[in-house]
């Protein structure tokens, strides 16, 4: 949805919930857990989800010292018409060569877990050598499908947060911090 000017001008500045130097401290204890993790030489294969992770991606692998390779799939999640969270892939996982392969699935949030949920099963269907998540951030909250992701940088609130990639409506992923979107810039839409 296009971002009305009305938004711009009663938004002018999000609450901090996560500053720039906890992100950086916690992506930073992240790469040293996962480099550990995959000390053995095998090259990683980072499966970033978009766009929401795409600046965590570009933070984490400068940190990483071993050899890895990435690819991107869009996913999408929306209410359906009775509020449970569907997740549309928008990429043909099938596409990626993942057999056989060291697989680190990233994600920016994990909110109710149907996003990680769907595409753990997609990239397990096509049978990678060893499977592991990670996020940054994660809400606390009851899961609406259980799943504990290998790594998680933070614990956060149950509330709706912009910025470090995260957006509403496509809006504030520039943010350097991770804000709480306050009620009222969201024109009452649920913008996941
Ligand atoms: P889940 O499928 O409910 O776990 O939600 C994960 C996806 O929804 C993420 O990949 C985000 O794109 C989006 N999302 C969930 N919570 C938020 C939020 O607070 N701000 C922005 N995007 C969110
Ligand atoms: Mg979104």
């Amino acid at each position: 949805m296009m971002p009305k000017d009305d938004d711009r001008r009663s938004c002018p500045h999000l609450p901090e919930l996560v500053s720039e130097g906890d992100i950086r401290k916690r992506v930073g204890d992240l790469a040293a857990a996962i480099a550990r993790d995959h000390a053995g030489g095998e090259p990683l294969l980072i499966v970033a989800v978009m766009k929401g992770a795409l600046v965590f991606l570009a933070d984490l692998i400068r940190r990483l010292p071993m050899p890895l390779e990435i690819e991107l799939v869009s996913a999408r999640s929306y209410r359906g018409a009775h509020r449970q969270p569907q997740v549309e892939i928008l990429d043909d996982v099938g596409s990626l060569q993942i057999a056989g392969r060291h697989v680190l699935l990233l994600d920016c949030v994990l909110d109710s877990g149907h996003t990680l949920t769907a595409l753990r099963e997609e990239i397990t269907a096509r049978g990678p050598a060893a499977l592991k998540t990670c996020v940054l951030l994660s809400k606390v909250r009851p899961r609406e499908v259980a799943i504990e992701p290998d790594y998680v940088g933070l614990e956060i609130p149950d509330v709706f947060v912009v910025g470090y990639g995260l957006d509403h409506g496509n809006r504030w992923r520039h943010l350097p911090y991770v804000a709480e979107l306050p009620k009222a810039c969201t024109s009452g839409e649920d913008g996941r």
